[in-house]
């Protein structure tokens, strides 16, 4: 548990003293999202190389004395964290680099990365003794958040685009979350989830306004450093829509370097879809802000043409001396089959963008041949069939007799 000493404004730097309903910077307004900081001195005492060998917990939670949470109880009992990283020597052959590392966060509970966040968004709203928790999200944020909260006991309330897929609201409906589906695009339920927030008062699970939030999301690069046994890769590859994971996983490596875990933050390399890529357009421009523009992709998690994290993701890249690229959908689609059938991990559009990223850069030379890479895989596949169905081909349809299938097999080369 740890008490949060300060929030750091990402755009003016300005400090305040947390407070349950500051959320954003009071002179920057919604852009200005809060870096959490701690009393590191009193963490790296409590997290050592040493209590981690002997902590038993195996899930996001091994990392509280740098998470913001006060009260043991306010922890939702729900296994989140502790994901596979697996090495790939097929990829690392392939492409030409010395390692390569898939970190599978498809496997938390609800199927992706943000069951990180919900997790600590969830305990926070417990933490401060509230009943009902909202937010927007392309998708995975909101069925991670109605997982969290219904074992929690809260009440949520839950804004995705009518354009969602269908699995992310089935795990809605399930989850028993009040899901209002808005006509338009993510922006507008965004939008309309604030005023919402504002106007009734429930705890915002926004990511990019909760500060708290990507505090859940680091613990997916502090996983990274231990099971890597504190060598750090050189470059991580993340997929980036609002810019919230790319910025926990900086604040992740920082936090480490602070707390005198390692000794260096990785490069990190954000990858958009070519037809959502504000960040990557600021970044090349070399921009001190992001200009919205309408954001068109398959790959639905990361259709953002908003991003609201955007100063923190810019800071990101730049501060770990890292990159921003784009791939175009085909590129996304063709990555689905690819990582499946290179690795077993199968994962959504948004959740292989950083792998079709990576496979771009080395395929351009741009990778030194002694990298060590890790590639986040940030959602299951099974969360939207649809978009795998289009990498795939067609299976065998055969009568229930041999000599039928014989002939089918025959056909495709199989026998
Ligand atoms: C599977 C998946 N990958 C990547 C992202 C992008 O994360 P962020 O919006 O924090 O940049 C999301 C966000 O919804 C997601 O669900
Ligand atoms: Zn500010």
């Amino acid at each position: 548990m740890a008490k949060p000493q300060l929030l750091k404004c990402a755009i003016c730097g300005k400090e305040y003293k947390p407070e349950e309903n500051l959320y954003t910077c009071p002179d920057c307004g919604l852009d200005g999202t809060f870096h959490v900081l701690y009393d590191y001195e009193k963490a790296a005492k409590e997290m050592t190389k040493e209590s981690l060998r002997k902590n038993g917990d195996f899930s996001l939670w091994r990392y509280k004395a740098v998470l913001p949470i006060e009260k043991e109880e306010s922890i939702p009992h729900l296994a989140v964290g502790w994901t596979p990283l697996y090495r790939s020597k097929k990829l690392a052959e392939s492409y030409g680099v010395k390692e390569v590392y898939v970190k599978d966060d498809g496997r938390n509970p609800t199927g992706s990365l943000k069951d990180r966040a919900s997790a600590v968004g969830v305990a926070k709203a417990m933490d401060y003794g509230r009943k009902a928790i909202a937010c927007a999200s392309t998708g995975n944020a909101a069925s991670s958040l109605s997982g969290f909260a219904a074992v929690s006991g809260l009440k949520s309330i839950i804004f995705v685009p009518e354009s969602a897929p269908v699995a992310k609201i089935t795990q809605l409906l399930v989850y028993g979350a009040h899901v209002v589906l808005v006509k338009g695009t993510y922006e507008k339920a965004f939008d309309l989830a604030t005023a919402a927030i504002e106007r009734w008062g429930w705890y915002n699970r926004n990511c990019a306004i909760n500060p708290y939030l990507v505090e859940g999301k680091k613990t997916c690069a502090i996983e990274i450093a231990e099971q890597l046994d504190w060598n750090v890769p050189d470059f991580v590859f993340v997929s980036v829509g609002d810019g919230c994971i790319i910025s926990g996983l900086y604040k992740g490596f920082s936090d480490l370097v602070k707390l005198g875990l390692t000794d260096r933050v990785p490069h990190i390399v954000g990858v958009q879809a070519e037809g959502a890529s504000p960040i990557y357009k600021a970044f090349r421009e070399g921009s001190s802000r992001v200009k919205f523009s309408p954001a068109s992709t398959v790959a639905d998690s990361i259709s953002v043409g908003a991003p609201r994290n955007w100063a923190k993701a810019l800071n990101a890249v730049r501060q770990s001396n890292g990159e921003m690229m784009t791939v175009k959908d085909e590129e996304i689609l063709s990555a689905i089959p690819e990582l499946a059938r290179a690795t077993g991990v199968f994962g959504e559009p948004a959740g292989v963008t950083a792998f079709a990223g990576f496979r771009k850069a080395a395929r351009e030379g741009k990778l030194p041949q002694d990298a060590r890479i890790a590639l986040i895989v940030t959602g299951n596949g099974l969360k939207d069939i649809e978009g795998a169905r289009k990498a795939v081909g067609q299976p065998i349809v055969t009568e229930a007799r041999l000599e039928s299938l014989e002939q089918a097999l025959r056909e495709r080369n199989v026998i």
